[in-house]
């Protein structure tokens, strides 16, 4: 890499002692914000936040809203719980990432398109949903919905560019670990 001139090192120097960064133009971070969608305890909230995210996190349980939000006042945190049903949504902000771990996949199939319309509407132009899901690979009795990688593109793809579907798997207390699918939709319009 081409190292800074002399001058121009000293250009940078001679701006940064005499001015305060407070008024520089480009003083403000560019903070995504970010909705944990079906956050339960919120861990999933608590780590994104800690990455520095500006973090929104709802959930259909006023309880598991009520027990996140502790977790994160102890550590500190801020972020921005509320109960919300996705399918009768409320929110009206619009972010730049929803991550949905484990929420679509609990949803009865005639709930299926209104998420898929709410998430959209209240994504940025642009915006990515990070969805994962109980893979149609998962053979074990109960527990939530299983989907394949074509499932999930009959469901999105009118209103999301699907980006990847993975296989992969869910962490958690549960053996063997069951499988899953990620996957990473870009929005249309
Ligand atoms: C399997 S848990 C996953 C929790 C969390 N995302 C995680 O990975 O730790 C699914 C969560 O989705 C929430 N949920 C179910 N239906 C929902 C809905 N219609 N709107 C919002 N949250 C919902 C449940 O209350 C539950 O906390």
């Amino acid at each position: 890499m081409k190292q800074p001139s002399n001058d121009e090192q000293a250009r940078w120097e001679q701006l940064y002692k005499e001015e305060q960064t407070e008024t520089m133009p480009w003083y403000y971070p560019n903070i995504e914000h970010i909705l944990d969608l079906g956050t339960g305890p919120g861990t999933q909230a608590i780590a994104l936040a800690k990455m520095g995210f500006r973090v929104t996190a709802t959930d259909i349980s006023a309880t598991a809203i009520s027990k996140a939000k502790e977790k994160s006042k102890q550590e500190e945190l801020s972020i921005d719980f509320f109960q919300d049903d996705i399918v009768d949504t409320k929110i009206n902000d619009k972010f730049d990432f929803i991550f949905d771990r484990g929420c679509f996949h609990t949803l009865p199939p005639e709930k299926r398109d209104v998420y898929v319309k709410n998430v959209h509407r209240i994504l940025k132009t642009g915006g990515i949903l990070f969805l994962k899901c109980f893979s149609y690979k998962e053979k074990t009795l109960g527990g939530p919905h299983r989907f394949s990688p074509e499932q999930i593109e009959e469901y999105f793809h009118r209103h999301f560019e699907i980006l990847s579907i993975t296989d992969t798997i869910f962490q958690g207390n549960r053996r063997p670990l069951p499988k899953a699918l990620f996957s990473i939709m870009k929005k249309i319009g």
